[in-house]
C-alpha cells in the first residue's frame, strides 16, 4: 500500500456515507461549523426571491437567434458569474446512466472505495471525504471521486473498475460534457467581443477534471455543510445536480439556494474567466448545503486551461482606463497553492489582484 493510503487509514478515515448509513443521531464534533459560517436554512437570506438566469442554448444554434442568447449570457455572467441552461444537447438516458454508475459506486463497501483514496491533489484519480480529509480544520458532509477526464482514453484506464458500467457510464457523460464546454467557451467569449475562439486551443487542449460529489443524509443540516463557500479555480464548470442544495452568493452578498430543474445543467464561471475578463466577468462563489433526508449526488466536470498554460487578461480587454487587474495564472499554480495553503482563509484569485499604484 502507498504512503497516503497508508497515512489515511492510520488517522481512521470515515467517509460521511459510513455516517449516515450507521445512524448516527448527530454529527461528530469535527462536522460543526462555527455558527458565524452555518447555513441558516430556511432563513430569509438563504430562501429569498432572486430569480436565477435560465437559457435555453437551442437558440446559439439559430443564425437569427445566436446574438439574443449571448446577450442573455452576457448579462447572466455581469450579474452572477452563473446560469442554468436548458436544450443543451445532452441526452438524458447519458445524465440519468451516468448519476446511477455513481449510485452504484458510493453504494459500494468501504475496502473497495479505500483502493483509490489519496490526500495528494495532483492524483489523477482519488477518493474521498470533505475537501481534504488530512488538513481540513472543519469537516464537510460529502463523499468524492475526482478524476481527469479529458482526453478519455489517457485516463480511463485509471478509473473505478467497479461497479463494471462505471468507465463507459461517466465516460459518455464526461465526452458530452467536454463538447458543452467548448460551445459554452465560445459564447462566453464572444459575449465578452472576444473572437469566438479565442481560447480554441486553450480548449481543446485543456484539462477537464470530473468531481463526483455524494452528500448522504445529514442528521443535523444547520450545524454544517456540504462543501464551503468557493470559487472553481478553472475556466468553467458544468454542474449536475440529482437534488437542490447548491446556493451561490450574489452581488450583494446574500447567499441564494439554486433551483432544482428537471434537465438542466448549471453553468458556473471560474478564476480563469475571471482573470481573462480582466474581472469584467467575475468567478462565482458557491457552497453546498445538506438535508434530513435525502443523498443528493452531483457531477462538477471542472473545465481547465492546459495544466502549465498561464492565463492573463485578454489583451483586447486592456487599453484605455483598463490595466491588467491580475496577474497570471497556471493551473498548477492553483494545485501548489492549495497544497501548501488553507483556502478558507484566502482565495487563490485574491492572490493574484493587483493594488492600484
Ligand atoms: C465543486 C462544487 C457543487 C455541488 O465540486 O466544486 O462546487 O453541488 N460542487 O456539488
Ligand atoms: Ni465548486
Amino acid at each position: 500500500m502507498e504512503e497516503t493510503n497508508k497515512s489515511l487509514l492510520d488517522d481512521s478515515f470515515t467517509s460521511a456515507m459510513t455516517l449516515t448509513d450507521s445512524g448516527v443521531p448527530q454529527v461528530p464534533d469535527r462536522y460543526v461549523l462555527p455558527p458565524s459560517q452555518r447555513p441558516a436554512l430556511g432563513s430569509s437570506t438563504s430562501t429569498r426571491e432572486t430569480t436565477l438566469p435560465v437559457i435555453d442554448l437551442s437558440l446559439l444554434h439559430q443564425p437569427l437567434l445566436r446574438s439574443r442568447a449571448i446577450h442573455e449570457i452576457n448579462m447572466a455572467c455581469k450579474e452572477f458569474g452563473f446560469f442554468q441552461v436548458t436544450n443543451h444537447g445532452i441526452p438524458s438516458s447519458v445524465v440519468k446512466d451516468a448519476l446511477d454508475a455513481a449510485t452504484q459506486f458510493f453504494d459500494l463497501p468501504v475496502d473497495e472505495k479505500m483502493l483509490l483514496v489519496s490526500a495528494n491533489v495532483h492524483k489523477p484519480v482519488r477518493y474521498g471525504t470533505s475537501m481534504n480529509h488530512s488538513t481540513d480544520r472543519v469537516h464537510y458532509w460529502r463523499d468524492f471521486i475526482k478524476h481527469y477526464s479529458h482526453p478519455l482514453p489517457k485516463w480511463i484506464n485509471m478509473w473505478p473498475s467497479n461497479p463494471p458500467c462505471y468507465k463507459d457510464k461517466v465516460g459518455k457523460y464526461a465526452v458530452a460534457t467536454h463538447v458543452l464546454h467548448k460551445q459554452l467557451i465560445e459564447a462566453i467569449s464572444e459575449s465578452l467581443g472576444l473572437e469566438k475562439n479565442y481560447l480554441q486551443e486553450e480548449t481543446e487542449e485543456g484539462s477537464q477534471v470530473m468531481a463526483v460529489n455524494c452528500y448522504p443524509a445529514c442528521p443535523e443540516p444547520e450545524l454544517a455543510l456540504g462543501m464551503p463557500p468557493h470559487s472553481d479555480f478553472g475556466s468553467l464548470t458544468i454542474l449536475l445536480q440529482s437534488s437542490q442544495g447548491l446556493q451561490i452568493m450574489d452581488r450583494s452578498k446574500n447567499w441564494v439556494c439554486v433551483p432544482y430543474i428537471e434537465g438542466a445543467l448549471i453553468v458556473q464561471l471560474g478564476d480563469q474567466v475571471e482573470v481573462m475578463s480582466n474581472g469584467i466577468y467575475k468567478s462565482v462563489i458557491h457552497r453546498v448545503t445538506v438535508n434530513k433526508d435525502v443523498k443528493r449526488l452531483s457531477f462538477a466536470s471542472l473545465h481547465s486551461l492546459p495544466l502549465h498554460k498561464k492565463v492573463s487578461p485578454a489583451p483586447e480587454l486592456l487599453g484605455g482606463n483598463n490595466a491588467p487587474a491580475y496577474g497570471e495564472f497556471s493551473f498548477n499554480d492553483f494545485l501548489d497553492y492549495i497544497s501548501s495553503n488553507d483556502f478558507l482563509q484566502q482565495r487563490f484569485i485574491d492572490t493574484l489582484k493587483k493594488t492600484r499604484s
